[in-house]
């Protein structure tokens, strides 16, 4: 997929630069990239440490706690002899054991060491599980990179001739970034692992199926991907609840649409309206829904897609009060929605492109590999197709 064009003109990349090698903007990237990562875990403490250039110390780039801890302390042989980016948990480091350093994570990009991530013990005192250390593992790629991109960057004016092969780079830095920060968002909630992945791939099949052109379907792929952000301000306790909500509670979490849009709206996207898309995913065709009721000639085609691809997703995903649909019966839930919560263009365009998927007619599905087994697809596609038709206009006009 082309990324914006904007960001493939030298000036952009200068700017971009500037912006990146910024030692404030660094520390504030690092920093909230600490908080995210003590955030996902419910860790105490935790910091990030950078290898100094001129010699075998670490030094601290961003850190929470562990105000007793000499970098110079910390034994790098065991830390460097361990895997690439794999966190382990401290049992030989008598300095971190002493500081309170629960689990290491040595931080490697290519064959370099660039620096650890290390953290204390969770407020629940609960061990880390294998999952988080999986999770760990993926957010440790992406602070390695930052790491190893603000060095790269300090050199930008050697690299002004390579250009091309730092923005492709920079292009892959980025999508690290998106997943991890999806990952950190969707691990809030229990029952929502990867949703945002999905909803990005769901969103971005029905901008093709729609025509849209390269660019924009990026855009709305990482409206997919960040939609959900705002739910990294509400709790654990009532996302993962298993009892039905009060009306403050719904209230608490139907804040998370207008909070995404205040994080999103601070970041300068090459794409058009990404925080709009994002500020809309609840609102509904009949003017009910979140947070502006707007309804159809007010919404977007970007924050319709988004809607769809979302509910389309929470249907057919397990949620902690209720159980998953079949395909079939989400299909005749959205039909029912139709004009109400979404648009028959959009509903179309998604009916349109399941059924090539199911037919093997596309390459690369994005819908039908994350929907499980469904026994019966033959009989999806033939339901698939009377819908197209019936939203296509085809019955009545002949
Ligand atoms: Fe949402
Ligand atoms: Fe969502």
């Amino acid at each position: 997929m082309e990324l914006g064009k904007a960001l493939f003109n030298i000036a952009a990349l200068a700017d971009l630069g500037e912006e990146i090698t910024s030692e404030k903007n660094f520390q504030e990237k690092l920093h909230s990239l600490l908080h995210v990562v003590l955030g996902t875990f419910l860790a105490s403490r935790g910091a990030v440490t950078c290898q100094d250039r001129s010699g075998d110390t670490m030094a601290f780039v961003a850190r929470r706690g562990f105000d007793d801890l000499s970098p110079a302390a910390i034994d790098l042989g065991r830390i460097r002899s361990a895997g690439k980016n794999e966190p382990f948990l401290n049992a030989d480091d008598a300095a971190l054991a002493a500081a309170g350093v629960e689990v290491v994570t040595p931080l490697w990009v290519r064959d370099e060491f660039i620096g650890t991530i290390l953290l204390g013990r969770k407020f629940t005192a609960e061990p880390y599980s294998r999952e988080d250390f999986e999770l760990l593992r993926v957010i440790s790629h992406q602070v390695a990179i930052t790491l190893n991109n603000h060095a790269l960057f300090l050199n930008l004016s050697e690299q002004l001739n390579d250009n091309r092969k730092l923005y492709e780079e920079m292009r892959r830095i980025y999508h690290d970034t998106l997943q991890a920060f999806a990952a950190a968002i969707d691990a809030k909630d229990m029952y929502t692992r990867h949703h945002s992945q999905r909803v990005a791939r769901y969103a971005s099949a029905i901008a093709r199926e729609l025509g849209w052109s390269d660019h924009d379907i990026e855009g709305i792929y990482v409206a997919g991907f960040l939609h959900d952000v705002g739910k990294l301000v509400i709790s654990n306790e009532l996302l993962n609840k298993k009892t039905p909500f009060t009306e403050e509670e719904k209230a608490e979490i139907r804040r998370h649409s207008l909070v995404s849009y205040k994080i999103i709206s601070q970041i300068k996207f090459p794409w058009k309206d990404v925080e709009k898309i994002i500020k809309h995913h609840h609102e509904r065709l009949d003017g009910t829904g979140y947070p502006d009721a707007l309804s159809r000639d007010d919404l977007s085609e970007g924050a319709k897609i988004l809607t769809l691809a979302d509910s389309f997703d929470a249907m057919t995903s397990e949620r902690a009060y209720r159980r998953k649909m079949d395909l079939r019966s989400a299909l005749i839930e959205m039909n029912s929605c139709l004009n109400l919560q979404f648009d028959d263009k959009i509903m179309l365009a998604f009916c349109r492109v399941l059924d090539k998927e199911i037919k093997g007619e596309l390459p690369e599905p994005d819908i039908l590999p994350h929907l499980g087994r469904e026994s019966d697809l033959t009989v999806i596609s033939a339901m698939l197709e009377g819908l197209i038709e019936e939203l296509s206009g085809q019955k009545d006009g002949g």
